[in-house]
């Protein structure tokens, strides 16, 4: 009898710790949702060393302000948030400037694969607003649960700006390829842009990586 009532008054409460370690999850996973991170690349365009940089926003596209190609912007800060549609994907947006504060989604233009931001009417129209997401080790942002599609591209200006290998076109070269078949309307200088394969680290705001926080103390 004693044995009978102790199993019985143990099933409510395996029940109730399971139902607390999921909900635990699930806060777990809002709250690494809402958790704000700048954007940084360790790269080296210039053939010096590799460095790392902070991807800044200007003028609708995610640029690297590295030391050799500094690119004035408004620092990436951002978070996952998901992005209203049916699909209900997580969606990513930044800060774009802080007084007034504003904020734009981040997305990548179907067209031209730069990686670009702008208001929810930007977004429209078959651009890739996600799935966004974060690598295993939580130290890299992926999309479409991938993190090593990213590439660094030479724009016009001579800066480098953000843009992701949808189908392996860009890394392989083959978009601007087509400019040797012969008319090469599109691109004067018939010189292919210049390109480097990047991972964007997500560099958290908080400080909440241990590596970040070692070292900074007196002890
Ligand atoms: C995001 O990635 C993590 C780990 O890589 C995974 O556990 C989680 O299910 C992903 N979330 C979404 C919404 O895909």
């Amino acid at each position: 009898m004693v044995i009978g009532l102790l199993v019985i008054a143990g099933i409510p409460t395996t029940i109730g710790v399971c139902e607390a370690l999921s909900a635990q999850k699930k806060a777990d996973a809002a709250a690494k949702e809402k958790a704000k991170f700048f954007l940084t690349t360790t790269v080296s365009l210039d053939g010096e060393e590799p460095v790392e940089c902070f991807c800044v926003l200007k003028g609708g596209k995610l640029w690297i302000d590295h030391p050799a190609y500094p690119m004035p912007g408004h620092k990436f800060l951002g978070w996952y948030f998901t992005y209203p549609s049916e699909a209900q994907h997580l969606g990513m947006v930044s800060t774009i400037q802080d007084d007034p504060p504003a904020l734009n989604w981040i997305f990548v233009d179907k067209d031209s694969n730069m990686v670009r931001h702008g208001g929810r009417q930007d977004t429209l129209g078959g651009h890739t607003i996600g799935p966004w997401n974060w690598s295993s080790d939580e130290q890299w942002l992926t999309l479409e649960g991938d993190a090593a599609r990213f590439v660094a591209v030479e724009q016009e200006n001579r800066k480098w700006a953000v843009a992701w290998d949808r189908d392996g076109s860009i890394r392989n070269g083959g978009c601007d390829d087509e400019d040797e078949g012969g008319d090469g309307d599109e691109d004067e200088s018939h010189q292919p842009r210049k390109r480097a394969p990047i991972m964007l680290h997500r560099r958290m705001q908080l400080g909440m990586e241990s590596r970040y926080v070692k070292g900074q103390g007196a002890g």
